[in-house]
């Protein structure tokens, strides 16, 4: 019976949804064959150079860049954000001392929702205001996780920092440098949004149910956790370690070739050519080496990239360094520990999720694809007693 229905359909299953339009956005553009990523038609590199990751949210969220008092009151409001309730960060302390950052982040945004008034308003105004309580929030919650991992007191918030600033200020308990607090600004806006990626379809999957913002970041942040998606920041870093010295790379290099083993931070789906976030975190990676006492993480990073960019293998298969090549370099200058480094993506992309929860919400149709079903014929139910 089911093959019969299925032969009348002729469907076409695309495993991965690999190549699958499955719906329009205004968010992101990612043109991977020029190797050019626009939010809302601005060009990364220029909102890089000139913006902040403020301005960034405001464009993702209202489709355009704010005016002067349009940013002071979206920063204002992010700075109110930053000081979470207090019954929440009672609950910090009562997940186990080992708890993966990650899986506490996962927890922790799921029960902010309950201090939230707006948390069950799927309307625009309700929207864009628990966008900007999860940025902040999320930023506030991975600071503080740390405090409690490393047993350090808690860091209150400043109101006189801007978003990336402040965030260094929590996590570390000290201002960072100019140039740190640069490169996490870079870090925030370049990771923002990304097209139909894993954690953001999720989230829209989530939000197509009508369900709530807080239910699909939560969801998101679940998509983002697996190594496939959120781990290759993490990955590439340890990689590097793994290698230990710029003398080593090449050595590392031909033995990796030998065992067909992948280097982590190269390649993409969409870019076949260098992602245009790499080229820029690599610029501020290598600012942060050279007031760093750990130079060689760049020195390795940089000499593995051009083995692998002059080697027949990754020229014919076009693969070149992703975000999270020069990223984990970014993330590790900054003094982030490797466990923290989903999160620390999760931390900037927070935004282009609220804004494509707000899009769905906007003009909804619920998804839900079909699967082909592949299993027994239908078959009778054998009582418990007369099974083998
Ligand atoms: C990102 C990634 C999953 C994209 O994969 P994809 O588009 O599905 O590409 P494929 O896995 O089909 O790879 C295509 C070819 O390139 C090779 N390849 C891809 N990435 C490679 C890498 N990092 N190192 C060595 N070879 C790689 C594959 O082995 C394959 O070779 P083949 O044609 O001989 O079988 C892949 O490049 C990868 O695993 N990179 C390392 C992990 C990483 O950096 N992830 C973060 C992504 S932002």
């Amino acid at each position: 019976m089911n093959k019969q229905v299925q032969q009348k359909e002729t469907p076409k299953v695309v495993k991965g949804l690999e190549g699958i339009y499955v719906a329009t956005t205004e968010i992101s553009l990612v043109d991977g064959e020029n190797g050019r990523l626009y939010y809302r038609g601005y060009d990364i590199r220029e909102l890089e150079a000139n913006g902040t990751y403020e301005e960034t949210a405001h464009l993702l969220w209202y489709g355009k860049l704010p005016n002067k008092k349009e940013y002071d009151t979206i920063c204002k409001r992010l700075i109110n954000y930053r000081f979470l309730p207090d019954n929440l960060l009672q609950m910090l302390h009562l997940l186990p001392q080992g708890t993966v950052p990650i899986t506490a982040m996962r927890t922790f945004i799921s029960a902010l929702a309950a201090w939230d008034p707006w948390a069950e308003d799927n309307s625009r105004d309700a929207e864009l205001e628990n966008a900007m309580r999860l940025t902040s929030g999320i930023a506030s919650l991975l600071a503080k996780i740390h405090r409690i991992r490393t047993r350090q007191p808690m860091v209150e918030p400043r109101l006189d920092l801007n978003h990336a600033t402040n965030f260094l200020y929590m996590f570390h308990g000290k201002d960072p440098s100019p140039e740190a607090a640069k490169a996490m600004d870079s870090f925030l806006i370049l990771y923002a949004d990304h097209g139909f990626n894993a954690s953001t379809f999720t989230a829209r999957v989530t939000a197509s149910t009508l369900s709530d913002m807080y239910s699909a970041i939560t969801a998101a942040l679940g998509a983002l956790k697996g190594p496939l998606h959120g781990g290759a920041m993490e990955a590439a870093m340890r990689q590097f370690q793994e290698i230990g010295s710029p003398e080593n790379v090449e050595p590392w290099f031909r033995k990796a070739m030998e065992e067909k083993r992948r280097i982590m931070g190269i390649g993409h789906r969409v870019y076949k050519t260098f992602d245009p976030r790499a080229r820029i975190l690599k610029e501020r990676a290598r600012a942060l080496a050279e007031q760093s006492s750990e130079p060689q993480w760049f020195e390795i990073a940089e000499k593995l990239e051009q083995l692998a960019l002059s080697h027949p293998y990754f020229q014919e298969r076009r693969l070149y360094p992703n975000v999270d090549y020069y990223g984990a370099l970014v993330v590790y200058y900054l003094g982030i520990p490797p466990e923290f480094y989903t999160i620390m993506f999760a931390l900037s992309r927070v935004a282009g999720w609220a804004a494509h929860v707000i899009e769905q919400h906007a003009d909804n149709r619920l998804i839900r694809p079909r699967a082909l079903y592949v299993g027994p014929e239908p078959r009778p139910y054998v009582p418990l007693e007369e099974r083998s």
